[in-house]
């Protein structure tokens, strides 16, 4: 198994790609600690893994308050000893949040303060658990969004995920002489409730998202979590400071 005995925290994991890397996570072998701010849907992730015969744990975590992000930490090693991946896929996108000259600030502030205080605050105390036991993994969440611009725009999103990005590369750079390696993953379009409740609002942002993609659908949930498998195991152990991007070929497409 790719990722046997390993502590894999994953934040967001009560629904979506979390969920499904919860799932994917435990049938390699991993030892998962499943972080959501939403505890009944956290529990139920970690039930399916069980019922799989899986090993899951829940932690209840706001990821942008930084007492719970520690005690998240201190919870996966308390209950499993270690932290091999900190997996940080926890991500808003509010309605109301659109172009610059539309947002307001609060929704501008909370988009950062969970998708980007968030990783800072995960990064904050599981990097010296790694680098204490010389070795760990930590994967975080972008967006396509993050590489090019959008004509229905989100900027606090597109924000946020060109910081994740920028975040990454640095840690990949102070880390991995202590053993420490750090990647980004951008997924493109994902049928999960944050991609699909949002379109079903709004015809035209899907149209779009639909003819620009190559392969003329949106990525399922474990299209994108295989590339997480990949770089929590030791397969990508010279892989470090790299942006994945998992979009079907849409930020490559011209016409
Ligand atoms: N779905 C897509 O098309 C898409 C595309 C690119 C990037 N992403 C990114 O992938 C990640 C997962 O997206 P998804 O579509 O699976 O989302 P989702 O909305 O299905 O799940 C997100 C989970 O994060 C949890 N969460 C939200 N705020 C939190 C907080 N403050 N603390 C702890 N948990 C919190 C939610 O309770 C939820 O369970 C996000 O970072 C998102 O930005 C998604």
């Amino acid at each position: 198994m790719r990722l046997q005995d390993k502590v894999c925290i994953i934040t967001g994991a009560g629904s979506g790609m979390g969920r499904t890397a919860a799932l994917m996570f435990a049938r390699e072998g991993a030892r998962v600690v499943v972080a959501d701010y939403d505890e009944p849907a956290g529990r139920e992730t970690a039930e399916l893994v069980g019922r799989e015969g899986g090993q899951a744990s829940v932690v209840q975590v706001d990821v942008s308050a930084e007492a719970e992000a520690k005690r998240m930490v201190d919870h996966a090693v308390e209950t499993y000893g270690r932290v091999d991946c900190l997996y940080s896929n926890a991500g808003i996108m509010p309605e109301a949040d659109h172009s610059v000259i539309d947002t307001d600030v609060a929704t501008w502030d909370r988009v950062m303060a969970v998708n980007v205080r968030g990783i800072f605050l995960g990064c904050k105390y599981a990097i010296p658990r790694m680098v204490e036991q010389g070795s760990g993994s930590i994967i975080n969440v972008a967006s396509f969004v993050a590489l090019l611009g959008c004509s229905v725009p989100q900027d606090a999103y597109t924000a946020s995920k060109g910081a994740v990005i920028s975040l990454t590369r640095s840690l990949a750079v102070q880390f991995a002489p202590r053993g420490v390696r750090s990647n980004a993953i951008a997924p493109g379009p994902v049928e999960t409730p944050l991609l699909m409740d949002w379109l079903l609002k709004d015809e035209q942002a899907k149209r779009i998202r639909l003819a620009r993609n190559p392969t003329g659908r949106f990525g399922k949930p474990e299209e994108v979590v295989s590339a997480a498998v990949y770089l929590a195991s030791d397969e990508s152990r010279w892989t470090n400071g790299s942006v994945l991007v998992v979009d079907g070929g849409i930020s490559v497409n011209y016409f």
